[in-house]
């Protein structure tokens, strides 16, 4: 159950003001044309600075994969990651954006959250109650994203329209940064958008520029090596946002 607050307890304006607000930048953040740059492909022995260099060129969401070495076969990072940066994008004016390729996600989405997190994704391959741990992201105060594989078909979230916030259409197969792009990706995030609308899908994997993407109706870019693999991170991310037409 979701802490709720005692109807005789005195409301605390101030923090519930404060709250909306910050509900209401994130979800207007996230339904913008960004370019997210992924700190997978970042240098991890200087990571609050490469954080720091995306985010002065002008990159507001930063995008962080969690892979447990189950649902995907690598292991990368938790939360004790995510929340070493969470204060720095936060008080850049930015927002943490976590994706989950990991089994049982509703076990962890509650870490996450206390971490800093602004937006949770987790695989609709990975559990068979999407719509459950897609309440209990938002019931955590936090935006709830929905991805899919590559062989995934768009139909796996057509129950989940009205309970995500994100709709994350793998370009890729996920578990490593630097693949190829997959040549139909545009094809199928055309399908996902007739059923979810403008402003919520977000592609992942194999993006340097977003052209075709873009065109199909996806509106948030993550990017990895394209940015964090170049010698000038910040050059490279504004050379993708500005081919993106992204902010
Ligand atoms: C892949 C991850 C991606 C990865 C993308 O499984 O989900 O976010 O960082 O990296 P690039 O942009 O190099 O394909
Ligand atoms: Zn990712």
């Amino acid at each position: 159950m979701p802490g709720l607050r005692p109807l005789d307890a005195p409301l605390d304006l101030t923090l519930e003001a404060a709250t909306d607000t910050a509900s209401t930048g994130r979800r207007e953040l996230f339904a913008s044309k960004r370019v997210a740059p992924s700190i997978l492909s970042s240098d991890f022995s200087r990571l609050g600075a490469q954080v720091e260099e995306v985010m002065a060129a002008g990159a507001r969401i930063i995008h962080v994969d969690v892979m447990d070495g189950h649902f995907v076969p690598p292991i990368t990072i938790g939360p004790l990651v995510a929340g070493s940066i969470a204060d720095l994008v936060h008080d850049a004016g930015g927002a943490i954006d976590v994706h989950l390729m990991i089994e049982n996600p509703d076990r962890h989405i509650e870490e996450f959250a206390k971490a800093g997190a602004d937006n949770i994704t987790f695989h609709a391959e990975a559990t068979p109650h999407i719509n459950r741990t897609l309440n209990a992201i938002r019931e955590l105060g936090c935006l709830a994203g929905l991805a899919i594989n590559p062989g995934t078909p768009v139909s796996a979230v057509s129950e989940s329209v009205n309970d995500a916030d994100v709709f994350l259409c793998m370009t890729v197969n996920p578990g490593w940064g630097g693949q190829s792009f997959i040549a139909d990706s545009p094809d199928k995030v055309g399908r996902l958008s007739e059923m979810v609308g403008a402003g919520s899908i977000e592609v992942d994997g194999g993006i340097d520029t977003a052209g075709g993407v873009a065109a199909a109706g996806a509106s948030l870019f993550v990017a990895g090596s394209a940015v964090f693999g170049a010698d000038d991170p910040a050059a490279a991310y504004s050379a993708i946002a500005e081919a993106a037409g992204a902010a």
